[in-house]
């Protein structure tokens, strides 16, 4: 029965819509291109309500328990002290008190009526989305457990995923624990093996959104990884996310008080590129295991010739060497990675320059970008996901994969140059911090940026 409600629940939208070919996570994400473009500017004028009328012909609710049928991390944290301390500064346990969350949720509450609450909430407050404590949008019904975002027991009682976008997991709340191994005893509850646990589906099924009524992959992580030489050889999430840093592949230790002693535990800080909201929470740790993630991940190679006429011909290679999927990936419509260049003669004068950043922390609007935005009904190009109509803009590098852009660069003379290039990378757009405190009068901490790789050479002309 239940099984049953969750598929057409989840299906009804799309049957309603659009059919549900679009639907298909493992179709191609839409691409930008001048046919698809168009097509888009010709179907503007319904756009607004039919988002609004497709989320809320959603029911709200796919599966629904007692308030209070999942336990709090607290309750967790009496014997699994570590995997907790860890837990507890990860970006899963701000997924919902999150302000660089709330204001884009809310938002979306108010542009589309509601209607988006409890698509959002699923996945950055899927307890309160399963204990009928959201709505109300604000989250003034939620308990204490719901606040804490992505906890342990929402987790561990987990037995299975349904659909593999916008949160397809199956509940099974109760005194069984489930993970990775199943041999171990506790006094307080039953262990028991799931390898949904051990499978990038698990994560998948989040870290996978699709907007309910036009199809545009807005997080595309698990389809890519899916799809990629990683996931072709199973190198799941789990393996290099559930690792405090990538040069660490085993922390032995119990996971548990009275456990038994393990040779690799897996680690629940859920490390990705949010050094600058952990820094900002005054998490420095995870803000350092943050950068070394971003480092891992990316490396910058030069190529430079000089012509006749004294043009410097510079070509920048990015190369994704560590990530297990595109970089960036997630919600790179919020997030930008991009390249400064900058050549400097002798006198150390600089004589060109591109991605720089201004007095008010922004990023030169000219530099070269690698992101993704979204255009919407009317064409235009937006970072609102939910106004997500297609694709406007894609360019990233994909894993294990290279992207190169060539530079024509006048030299002001005869002379020798330094050349400097480096790969930036920014967990938000300033300009979109400054929109919230217009909005809210929210003053976030100036977005700050972390160098992923650089590369630098010295040339004669
Ligand atoms: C009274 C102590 C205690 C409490 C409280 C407790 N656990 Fe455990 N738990 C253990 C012990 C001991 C083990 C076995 C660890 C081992 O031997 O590796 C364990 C194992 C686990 C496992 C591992 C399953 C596997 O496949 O190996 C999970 C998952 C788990 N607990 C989840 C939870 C969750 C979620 C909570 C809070 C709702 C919780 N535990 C509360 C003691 C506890
Ligand atoms: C081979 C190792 C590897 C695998 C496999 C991998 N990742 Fe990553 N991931 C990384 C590295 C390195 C980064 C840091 C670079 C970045 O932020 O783009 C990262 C970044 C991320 C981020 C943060 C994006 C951002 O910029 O905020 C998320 C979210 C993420 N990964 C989720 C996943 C999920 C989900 C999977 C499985 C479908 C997965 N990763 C598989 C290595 C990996
Ligand atoms: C986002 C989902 C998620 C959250 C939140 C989460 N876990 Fe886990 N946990 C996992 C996964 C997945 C694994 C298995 C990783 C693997 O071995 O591949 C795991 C493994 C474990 C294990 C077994 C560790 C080992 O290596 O023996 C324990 C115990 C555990 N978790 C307890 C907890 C507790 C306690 C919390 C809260 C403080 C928590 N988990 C929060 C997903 C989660
Ligand atoms: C219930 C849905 C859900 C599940 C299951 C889930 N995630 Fe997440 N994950 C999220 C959300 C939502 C966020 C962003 C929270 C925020 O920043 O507000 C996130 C954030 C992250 C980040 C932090 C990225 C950063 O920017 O620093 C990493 C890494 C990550 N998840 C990895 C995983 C891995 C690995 C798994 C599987 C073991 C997993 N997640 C399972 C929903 C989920
Ligand atoms: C299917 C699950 C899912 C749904 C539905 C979802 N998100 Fe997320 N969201 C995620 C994951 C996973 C991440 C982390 C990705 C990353 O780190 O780049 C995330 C990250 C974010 C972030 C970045 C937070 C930060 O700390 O940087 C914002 C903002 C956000 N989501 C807003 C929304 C809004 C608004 C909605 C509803 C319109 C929504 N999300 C619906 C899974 C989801």
């Amino acid at each position: 029965m239940k099984r049953l409600a969750l598929f057409f629940v989840t299906t009804l939208p799309c049957v309603l819509f659009m059919g549900c070919g679009l639907m298909n996570a493992s179709s191609e994400p839409p691409r930008a291109n001048a046919v698809n473009v168009a097509a888009v500017v010709d179907d503007t004028t319904k756009q607004p309500e039919k988002v609004a009328a497709a989320v809320e012909a959603k029911p709200a609710k796919p599966q629904l328990f007692e308030p209070g049928a999942f336990e709090d991390p607290k309750v967790c944290s009496t014997c699994h002290r570590d995997i907790y301390e860890d837990w507890s500064k990860s970006m899963h346990a701000y997924a919902w008190e999150d302000k660089w969350y709330q204001p884009d949720y809310i938002l979306a509450h108010q542009e589309t009526d509601g209607a988006t609450d409890m698509l959002c909430g699923a996945c950055h407050s899927p307890i309160a989305a399963r204990t009928g404590l959201l709505p109300p949008a604000d989250g003034s019904k939620f308990d204490e457990t719901s606040r804490r975002g992505i906890s342990c027991d929402f987790c561990h009682t987990v037995s299975g995923v349904e659909q593999m976008y916008n949160m397809g997991h199956v509940s099974e709340p109760g005194n069984v624990k489930l993970g990775p191994r199943g041999d171990g005893k506790s006094l307080y509850h039953e262990v028991k093996y799931a390898e949904i646990h051990t499978k990038a589906d698990f994560c998948g099924s989040c870290h996978m959104v699709i907007h309910p009524v036009t199809g545009v992959h807005i997080i595309d992580t698990w389809d890519d990884w899916k799809n990629n030489e990683y996931g072709k050889q199973d190198i799941t999430c789990q393996d290099c996310h559930m690792t405090p840093t990538p040069g660490v592949s085993k922390t032995p230790g119990r996971s548990a008080l009275m456990g038994k002693r393990r040779d690799n535990l897996a680690f629940h800080g859920f490390i990705g590129g949010s050094s600058y909201v952990q820094d900002a929470l005054g998490n420095t740790k995870q803000a350092e295991m943050s950068r070394e993630f971003l480092r891992a991940a990316a490396e910058v190679k030069l190529a430079e010739k000089v012509t006749d006429d004294g043009t410097l011909e510079l070509t920048v290679e990015v190369h994704n060497v560590g990530a297990g999927h595109k970089i960036p990936t997630g919600t790179t419509y919020i997030r930008i990675m991009w390249l400064q260049v900058e050549v400097v003669d002798n006198a150390g004068k600089v004589v060109y320059s591109s991605g720089h950043v201004d007095d008010k922390n922004h990023v030169d609007p000219d530099a070269v970008f690698f992101r993704v935005l979204f255009r919407d009904a009317e064409g235009n190009l937006t970072g609102k996901s939910w106004r997500a109509h297609s694709i406007g803009y894609d360019r990233r590098i994909p894993a294990k994969g290279k992207d190169s852009e060539t530079y024509s660069i006048p030299l002001p003379g005869k002379g020798d140059y330094q050349v400097t290039t480096r790969l930036m990378y920014r967990s938000v757009t300033q300009k979109s911090l400054d929109e919230v405190y217009e909005r809210t009068g929210e003053a976030l901490p100036p977005v700050v940026s972390v160098e992923m790789a650089a590369a630098q050479a010295k040339l004669r002309f």
